[in-house]
């Protein structure tokens, strides 16, 4: 039904998950994709009901439009203001030995989520989907998908609810048991439509939209929701090229009789070199990477950030830079948390007050602690560690309490597990084979995952704890929290001290 116009004889922009080129004045048309595309704008007052609900000041990426679009996160948040939880779905392709800022951006985004929201997460790594598209070895896929989930887990997610899997491994029945389900609703002529296969595809990609599509029905994953494919809604937070596999399977959803997974959708990340560059693996000068040293950063900045800049000083002087294509400017709105700051420096920098030297300075200034700290994160992610984030089986990614211990729970306690000291997860296991033995089912109930009270408990309890913490909130409880932290910490140094003393007395 497209009929020729003049702007289909310009260079059009395309955007699916394997290309992503702009139009033809090198820009990327938001306002079009989200009408190509059919999802919805993320507006003030969908921002406002997130924090409220969360009780947490909006992310960034979301204050500052980053993460732009969306699809029924309203209806999320409508039914977890009633007290109903989700779980989180994104992944990766690992194609590349390491990863670089752009790639950090819907992790960081999504690990903001889970912990406003405490909820679990799953994190899809599609060794395949890389083997099926790129010159690559399978083997070489499967390492890759290891090396990146090291990268992931360094962003800082929490092992006790949080999943992550390659394809390769983790492919199990329930999870094949959704794709046919799912391939059988696509015809090839759809596939043809949504992704442009063509003749010369090899059937591998043909096949592979429903490897990404199940992952968004809970029962992809029985260790942690249950066999109920309502047992949780899902909400997908990914870059918009990828809108098009969720596209399929909201299509898709009722048939196989699941909920539609939510969506919520971040722009591209602008390349080093400018907007309508590609950041490749190839030009190790196109992008900074998560391994790059602190020299490295500087050099790139310098030397390879498009700068909307001034020529001169002279001219950066009199007419200030066009922070529309400033790389440096763009990425500050990344990455530099402070709202006054920013904007002094968007003022100071499209007015010609500051030089394009500067800015660079201040994104250095950003980047360098930035990067050095996922370096010391990730050196902690041992193969050992990584094994709890991956094992289906012995960690409690069920949540025989989800929605209550698990909030209780502060997060980040990775040091606990690292020991391998599993008893903790032994029992929650023992518990819940237990619980679900009594209630006689495999079964949960619609809309509950394993072990989750029942919503009209949740609501009771959510009332209970608000009443309990109501005139002071937060104040209340954070000392409540640092007094017991304080209390621990004393007790340690009493130990320490009455530990010291022994030995001193034993020695004399
Ligand atoms: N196809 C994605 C990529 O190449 C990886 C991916 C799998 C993903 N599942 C996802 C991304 C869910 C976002 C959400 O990077």
């Amino acid at each position: 039904m497209t009929t020729t116009t003049e702007e289909e004889e310009e260079s059009e922009q395309v955007v699916t998950p394997w290309d992503v080129s702009a139009g033809a004045d090198g820009k990327i048309d938001y306002a079009k994709l989200v009408r190509e595309f059919g999802c919805s704008e993320i507006d003030k007052n969908l921002i406002e009901r997130i924090e409220m609900c969360t009780q947490t000041k909006a992310h960034p990426f979301l204050r500052r439009g980053l993460f732009f679009a969306h699809r029924e996160l309203d209806e999320i948040v409508t039914a977890y203001e009633k007290g109903e939880k989700f779980y989180l779905y994104t992944g990766r392709g690992p194609s590349s030995e390491s990863l670089h800022l752009g790639h950090l951006v819907p992790f960081q985004f999504t690990k903001w989520l889970q912990v406003a929201f405490k909820v679990p997460l799953v994190i899809q790594l599609t060794d395949d989907e890389k083997f099926l598209w790129k010159d690559l070895q399978l083997e070489d896929c499967r390492r890759l998908a290891r090396e990146n989930a090291k990268d992931i887990a360094a962003c800082g997610f929490n092992p006790e609810t949080t999943f992550i899997f390659a394809d390769a491994s983790y492919m199990c029945s329930s999870f094949y048991v959704n794709m046919v389900k799912i391939a059988k609703c696509v015809t090839f002529n759809q596939a043809k439509g949504i992704f442009g296969f063509t003749g010369d595809s090899n059937i591998g990609q043909i096949g592979f939209p429903p490897v990404q599509a199940a992952p968004s029905f809970p029962d992809c994953f029985p260790h942690m929701f249950g066999m109920n494919k309502k047992s949780l809604k899902c909400l997908i937070p990914c870059a918009i090229d990828q809108d098009p596999y969720f596209r399929m399977t909201r299509d898709v959803s009722h048939r196989i009789g699941g909920y539609k997974p939510a969506l919520v959708e971040s722009r591209f990340f602008p390349a080093l070199k400018g907007e309508s560059g590609k950041m490749s693996a190839s030009d190790p000068t196109s992008a900074i990477y998560v391994t790059d040293t602190a020299k490295e950063i500087k050099n790139k900045i310098n030397k390879h950030a498009f700068s909307g800049g001034g020529a001169t000083i002279e001219e950066q002087r009199e007419n200030g830079a066009n922070l529309e294509v400033d790389v440096p400017w763009k990425w500050l709105n990344f990455f530099l948390e402070d709202d006054e700051k920013l904007k002094e420096i968007g003022e100071k920098y499209g007015s010609g007050e500051m030089l394009t030297g500067e800015i660079k300075q201040i994104l250095v200034d950003v980047l360098t602690p930035m990067v050095e700290d996922h370096q010391k994160r990730r050196a902690l992610v041992t193969d050992e560690v990584l094994d709890v984030y991956f094992n289906p089986t012995k960690t409690p990614k069920v949540f025989l309490d989800l929605f209550r211990e698990y909030e209780e729970k502060e997060f980040g306690k990775w040091e606990k597990k690292k020991g391998g000291g599993d008893s903790e997860n032994d029992d929650l296991c023992a518990a819940l084979e237990e619980k679900m033995k009594l209630e006689g089912a495999t079964e949960n109930e619609e809309g509950c995952a394993i072990g989750a009270p029942k919503s009209e408990d949740w609501l009771r309890i959510r009332k209970e704890r608000m009443q309990r913490d109501a005139p002071t909130e937060g104040s209340k409880s954070a000392l409540k929290k640092a007094a017991k932290i304080k209390a621990a910490a004393e007790k340690k140094a009493a130990e320490k001290a009455a530990k010291a003393a022994a030995r001193g007395e034993a020695a004399t």
